[in-house]
């Protein structure tokens, strides 16, 4: 695989995840059986999917200057990564809740911190150090940084001819006009259910609402669906359903990232899109039997492996 460039704006957060054996309902307590501090946030596990999955990627974000600021961009850093472009905000750091019960499934509180600082302007200062920006071929954004920059970036994007995948996690705000500027997105079935106000119970509902995203311009729809694999739809009218495999489940968190970066990684080589989608679809199942965010993610040795050894 050669090296591209993709630029990822988006979201570092702490998570503090707690094992528990089952999620709380409403007004319940519940015991956790352990709690960990993992570096994630969508941006950065989408940014280290990529990076891990072959891909040269710039990231832009922010931190706060406090002591968990510190130790995420140790963690970017430790991962591989120039942390020239993430800022220092005054005030806490982006953080998330998760937790995890037995099964793997987790639940996630997101408390922006930082990652609701970053601005235009700061996004500009990036910008003017053209030598880490040249070459991008791609842009990859999640929805946990402001609106408006989201918007600013996706327009300027297609003003320079640069692709756009959008992950719109958490599915706010959601436009027809924006969705018409994308080239991917890629969203899950909460996601697809909030923006087109389907009940995704059905393969045949899940197919009519790719379809309907798709009939607004978006080139390609991904719909994934953990253990039912995904579903992807392109302008040409083609549907392809991608089988996931069968893994033990550790922890679902970034699961999802992880197929969305090693997509995008993917997506910039002449890899077949079949071929695009067995290999996220593998390097999602290799973070999903592990535990944690950035920390669960495969480099590109690993999924190559496990798709050589593994039937589909
Ligand atoms: O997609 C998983 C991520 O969502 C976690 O790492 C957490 O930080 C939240 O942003």
């Amino acid at each position: 695989m050669s090296l591209i460039s993709i630029l990822v704006a988006g979201s570092i957060n702490m998570d503090i995840v707690s094992y528990v054996y089952k999620h709380a309902v409403p007004g319940e307590t519940v015991q956790a059986l352990r709690t960990e501090h993992h570096a994630g946030g969508k941006g950065a596990n989408q940014a280290m999917a990529a990076m891990r999955s072959g891909a040269s990627v710039t990231m832009i974000g922010a931190v706060g200057n406090d002591a968990t600021g510190k130790s995420l961009l140790q963690e970017l850093q430790q991962g591989g990564f120039s942390t020239g472009h993430i800022c220092e905000k005054v005030g806490l750091s982006g953080m998330a809740f998760i937790t995890v019960d037995k099964a793997g499934e987790n639940q996630i509180v997101l408390s922006s911190g930082a990652n609701a600082e970053l601005t235009i302007q700061d996004l500009e200062m990036a910008f003017s150090d053209t030598a880490a920006f040249h070459g991008v071929r791609m842009l990859l954004l999640q929805n946990e940084i402001p609106w408006e920059l989201n918007a600013y970036l996706i327009q300027t994007a297609r003003r320079l001819g640069i692709n756009t995948v959008f992950n719109p996690a958490p599915a706010l705000n959601i436009t027809p006009e924006m969705l018409r500027q994308l080239n991917t997105l890629i969203l899950n079935e909460t996601e697809i259910a909030a923006i087109t106000n389907r009940q995704i119970d059905s393969y045949v509902q899940a197919e009519e609402a790719v379809k309907e995203i798709a009939a607004l311009g978006v080139n390609e729809v991904i719909l994934t669906m953990g253990g039912e694999g995904s579903l992807y739809y392109n302008g040409e009218g083609r549907l392809i359903r991608t089988k996931a495999f069968s893994v033990p489940t550790v922890d679902t968190t970034a699961a999802g990232d992880t197929f969305i970066g090693a997509f995008a990684a993917a997506s910039c080589t002449d890899m077949e899109v079949e071929e695009r989608l067995r290999f996220a679809t593998a390097a999602a199942a290799l973070t999903v039997s592990r535990q944690g965010a950035q920390i669960s993610i495969p480099l590109r040795s690993e999924t190559v492996d496990f798709l050589s050894s593994t039937a589909f």
